[in-house]
């Protein structure tokens, strides 16, 4: 598998397993099946509640031998109620302790969203901090003292646009080395991968099936379903793969890394072997033509009535 060569050297597999909606009952047999199968890259955030069943499937891949520490690359995120410099590290060590790691591979601010430290989920605008009382450069100087720690040998963002891209850039002594945002066919995001290609920061692809299993709460009544698209299965039925494998791997060929989450066994293996299937220029233009900057995961879930963030500022 195409591996993306991080600046410390350390090399991450381009596809990897998404675990953001896999139930703690369910994610410890799915993490242990990807392991046996070929996974080498899993994806974990301290919000998604089954970072600890995590830790116990990567620990017993480990004993059983069936990968060592350095054979994989595990990145997880801050959640926003530990931004400030600070807080970062004891937030990563609560992490390092849950997947029983001594270090990540990655650690990403999951969002550009501060939060009331004792809260996890904001409900109203004063549960929020705006990024003037709690500035973005202050929880990434926490992440270098992380990064610096040797507690993660990568940092990164998620779901940052390119305003508070350059913001970090102009003030970081580790410049973000990852950024990971939603993106499909129905959202190419060309111009902030252009930009982020363009700086050293290597793109992750989350919801690249279009997360059809997240909350009702987080779904219009009705939306375009990646999976159903015409085009894509009709490339898909033309050679003989899935449309979940064109998805990916229409995401892999433009040198980005992809994530896509599966609790189940064929489905594993499907996504696994989409990493090895290539369009072709025509398929690949086909695919591109679908874009129509539609996301799924909107972001209004930050925006509360008054409160410090909006729609449009969140993606700036
Ligand atoms: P399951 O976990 O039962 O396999 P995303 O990665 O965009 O968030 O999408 C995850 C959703 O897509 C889950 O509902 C997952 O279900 C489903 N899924 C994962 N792999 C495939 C696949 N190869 N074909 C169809 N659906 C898939």
């Amino acid at each position: 598998m195409q591996k993306l060569k991080f600046r410390d050297n350390s090399h991450m597999p381009i596809l990897g397993l998404g675990t953001w909606k896999s139930a703690p009952n369910e994610v410890y047999g799915a993490v242990k099946e990807a392991i046996k199968i070929g996974y080498r890259h899993i994806d974990c955030a301290a919000i998604y509640g089954n970072e600890q069943e995590v830790g116990r499937a990567v620990a017993e891949c480990i004993t059983e031998g069936i990968v060592t520490r350095d054979d994989l690359w595990i990145t997880s995120k801050l959640w926003n109620n530990a931004h400030g410099e600070d807080h970062v590290i004891p937030a990563l060590k609560k992490t390092l302790s849950d997947l029983q790691l001594d270090y990540l591979d990655l650690y990403l601010i999951h969002w550009p969203v501060p939060v009331k430290h004792d809260l996890m989920m904001p409900a109203k605008a004063e549960d929020f901090y705006s990024l003037e009382d709690m500035p973005l450069t202050d929880t990434w100087k926490g992440m270098e003292a992380a990064y610096n720690e040797g507690l993660s040998k990568n940092i990164g963002v998620s779901n940052f646009g390119i305003e508070k891209l350059q913001l970090l850039l102009e003030h970081a002594s580790v410049k973000p080395s990852a950024n990971q945002v939603e993106l499909h066919p129905y959202l190419s995001q060309n111009g902030l991968v252009d930009f982020c290609h363009a700086h050293n920061i290597f793109v992750t692809a989350y919801s690249p099936l279009g997360s059809s299993d997240r909350p009702e709460g987080m779904k219009p009544e009705s939306e375009p379903v990646l999976l159903e698209d015409p085009t894509v299965n009709k490339i898909a039925d033309n050679k003989g793969v899935t449309p979940a494998q064109i998805l990916l791997s229409w995401i892999v060929g433009r040198g980005i890394s992809v994530i896509p989450k599966s609790v189940n066994p064929g489905r594993l293996k499907q996504n696994l072997e989409a990493a090895t299937v290539t369009l072709s220029d025509e398929e690949s233009k086909a695919v591109d033509a679908l874009n129509r900057n539609r996301r799924y995961i909107d972001g209004s879930f930050w925006a509360a009535e008054g409160g410090p963030h909006t729609i449009d500022s969140l993606w700036a």
